[in-house]
């Protein structure tokens, strides 16, 4: 009897240790999947918890924003086209993390000799890196600001380009900086805009950039890409690549005080695009034209256009200050069969970045093309910068919004006739040209760069 008990209890341990194994196996591969790319000490994430002691330090908070849906950070839901990097961790993943990080024990068991590998890093072109002259000083206080800036590309810059990158990623950790938007401006057009103040007495101020959006002419900022924080490479899909004029690139940064002074001046890498990558990226503009929202007013707006020959949807950038709440875009084709390509119901300007199709969708000329963006001017938005809510225009963040989605997409045509740069029109020079107004007045239609 005493021998039964005994072999029993001793097999009970031994299931129980070897379950725990597998279940710190299981933990730390899940951390390494789902927290590392972004929490080591390389990475973006503010907070670094790349080994054992720190994930125990951090361990309530961390297994709170699991819980509550907010860590990894994914804005788009399930009802979205698949989209590359999706971060949306399956139930047993979240329960394997959640029960691994349930108590000082269970954590101390879970990640004892957590390794966080160096990530791969991919060589840097020195060649290719660009940053604006001057810095600029984001204040200590006072919401999400836009700055653009402009920069000289480098002289041997690639022509076609597939993507960018933030050049040190580390960088962007403890920066306010939380979206980056690109676009072409060959001709400088917004150069008169510069603030930068040359005199040497002057020189600490900062003032580099200028307080405006940057869209060039009908050409919004992201028709080159964008990147974030959670996001610090922005790279399409293989056989896709942008042109890349020579001369100055505008920078569109949406920053969020920090509490104390802190300088912006984004350097970045393109990244080459190879034979392969044969068909021409253009940017697609929607955003809500004339946008009133009274205080306490929560409303949709719909935007849209009729597409006038087949494309195929590569990505969608939004853009968004602290009202927005929403955004829906969806394709409906000459039979009213409807596709979702995006849908995000709890917009977090913090969390924003690129989303790139696993898988390009065609949407065939005559379709309709519609964004839907959901507002939120009442006092329980809890991005909401006023108390009480005060009116809203379409305008700079943090008091008014500019809310916009911007669509990359490349021409069926030019795929047909093997010449897949001859339609795209992204250089300003096919738009209003270099006389435009390069701020958000000229977007007068919710238009694209067709
Ligand atoms: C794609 C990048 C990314 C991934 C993946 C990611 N995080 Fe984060 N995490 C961030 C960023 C960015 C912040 C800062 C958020 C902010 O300042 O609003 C953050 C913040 C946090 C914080 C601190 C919040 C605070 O207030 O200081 C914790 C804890 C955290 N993440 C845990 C996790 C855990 C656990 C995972 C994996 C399940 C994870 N994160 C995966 C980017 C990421």
């Amino acid at each position: 009897m005493f021998h039964r008990t005994a072999f029993a209890i001793i097999t009970l341990i031994a299931a129980t240790a070897h379950a725990q194994t597998l279940d710190a196996v299981e933990a730390k591969r899940a951390w390494t999947t789902h927290c590392l790319g972004c929490h080591n000490a390389s990475a973006t994430a503010p907070l670094q918890l790349d080994s054992c002691e720190r994930i125990v330090r951090h361990r309530v908070l961390a297994r709170m924003l699991i819980s509550d849906g907010t860590m990894p950070p994914w804005l788009p839901d399930a009802t979205s086209a698949p989209l590359l990097h999706d971060r949306t961790l399956d139930r047993a993943t979240r329960t394997v993390l959640l029960d691994a990080l349930a108590t000082r024990e269970s954590a101390l068991r879970a990640f004892e000799g957590l390794i966080a590998a160096a990530p791969m890093e991919r060589e840097l072109d020195e060649r290719a890196s660009f940053a604006p002259l001057h810095p600029w000083t984001v204040p200590a206080t006072g919401g999400m600001r836009i700055r653009s800036f402009l920069a000289e590309n480098p002289a041997n810059a690639p022509t076609r380009v597939r993507g960018v990158r933030v050049s040190d990623p580390a960088s962007m950790a403890q920066s306010p900086m939380r979206f980056l938007s690109l676009v072409a401006d060959p001709a400088r057009t917004l150069a008169r805009l510069e603030e930068f103040d040359p005199r040497e007495e002057h020189a600490h101020q900062h003032t580099g950039g200028f307080e405006s959006m940057a869209g060039v002419g009908r050409t919004p900022s992201g028709a080159l890409g964008a990147l974030s924080r959670v996001s610090p490479t922005f790279e399409l899909p293989r056989g896709f690549a942008f042109d890349l004029p020579r001369g100055a690139v505008a920078i569109e940064t949406l920053s969020e005080s920090v509490g104390r002074r802190a300088h912006i001046q984004p350097r970045l890498t393109w990244i080459a695009a190879d034979d392969h990558d044969t068909r021409t990226i253009s940017a697609r503009l929607y955003f809500a034209h004339r946008l009133v929202l009274e205080p306490d007013e929560i409303s949709t707006r719909m935007v849209g256009d009729i597409v006038t020959r087949d494309i195929d949807v590569v990505a969608i950038i939004v853009k968004g200050g602290a009202f927005l709440r929403s955004v829906a875009v969806t394709s409906t084709d000459a039979s009213l069969c409807s596709t979702t390509l995006l849908t995000i119901r709890d917009w977090r300007m913090a969390f924003a970045e690129p989303w790139i199709l696993t898988q390009p969708m065609r949407v065939s000329a005559g379709s309709a093309l519609d964004v839907r963006f959901g507002f939120d001017n009442s006092a329980h938005n809890p991005q909401q910068p006023a108390r009480p809510p005060r009116r809203v225009i379409q305008g700079l963040p943090p008091d008014d919004e500019d809310a916009s989605v911007v669509l990359l997409v490349a021409d069926v045509a030019a795929l047909d006739e093997g010449n897949a740069g001859a339609m795209s029109i992204t250089s300003p020079t096919n738009s209003l040209g270099a006389g435009a107004l390069p701020s958000r007045v000229n977007r007068g239609t919710p238009a694209s760069s067709e």
